[in-house]
């Protein structure tokens, strides 16, 4: 499957989130380019009439929803969000369990999704996966200071970490809340909650891309339309 047509089935799948807002909800703003085009989707649906605030999950979510006139509010203001689309590195099938973060929002997106009654996840195909940590490594944000020692506790914990560099310049890639990311190898996450709780311990980890339980709904695009993963409320992480 060439770009554009990943990016048509994301856009696809995005037009589909949109559908789910109601007048007067908070909305939160995932990062990533198939969430930019559920901004631009929510956009086009305000342009209609439709009234809704949004809490964007990265400076440049809260840019393009500027430029495209979906108003904003915070977190300060809104500690209850009605329902955040987001996109998704990894979505496992039968669990709905998520990596998210290669680009780089993980935090801001766990706290928004976490604030949210319902987190809708917008994808293409190609995310679905049977098993967490089979198509991308598992993005750990971690603070900046005395970052070595922090990647060697990834790797007493069985983590390949490496630090993410912004493109080719050697410079560490920084987050919207100025800290680092670890990018970690890791095989086949058979027990994600254990990995998640082992990583949450560590000194200096901030936050993991693992997503477990979050997400409500799961809208895939692909040239045949949409489908739709909704998880079962008895699902546990
Ligand atoms: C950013 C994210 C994104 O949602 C994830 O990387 C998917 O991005 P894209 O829709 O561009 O494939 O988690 O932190």
């Amino acid at each position: 499957m060439g770009p554009s047509n990943s990016n048509d089935h994301k856009r696809t799948a995005a037009v589909r989130a949109a559908l789910e807002l109601e007048d007067g909800m908070v909305v939160g703003l995932g990062s990533g380019s198939t969430a930019a085009f559920a901004i631009e989707a929510i956009a086009a649906r305000i342009k209609n009439g439709l009234r809704v605030t949004g809490i964007p999950t990265s400076e440049k979510a809260a840019a393009l929803a500027r430029q495209c006139g979906v108003p904003l509010t915070d977190c300060s203001q809104h500690r209850h969000i009605d329902v955040t689309i987001d996109g998704a590195d990894e979505v496992e099938r039968g669990t709905l369990n998520l990596i998210k973060g290669l680009g780089g929002a993980l935090l801001r997106e766990k706290i928004v999704a976490a604030a949210s009654d319902r987190l809708v996840v917008v994808v293409d195909e190609s995310k679905l996966v049977d098993c967490l940590g089979t198509r991308t490594p598992l993005p750990i944000e971690i603070v900046s200071w005395g970052w070595q020692t922090v990647l060697d506790h990834l790797a007493d914990a069985g983590l390949e970490a490496k630090l993410r560099y912004a493109g080719n310049v050697g410079v560490p890639f920084l987050t919207d809340s100025g800290n680092y990311v670890a990018d970690c190898l890791t095989e086949r996450i058979s027990d994600a909650g254990d990995l998640e709780r082992r990583v949450a311990a560590l000194v200096g980890v901030v936050d993991s891309g693992l997503f477990l339980g979050l997400a409500s709904k799961v809208i895939v695009g692909s040239a045949s339309g949409t489908t739709v993963f909704e998880r079962a409320e008895s699902a546990t992480p």
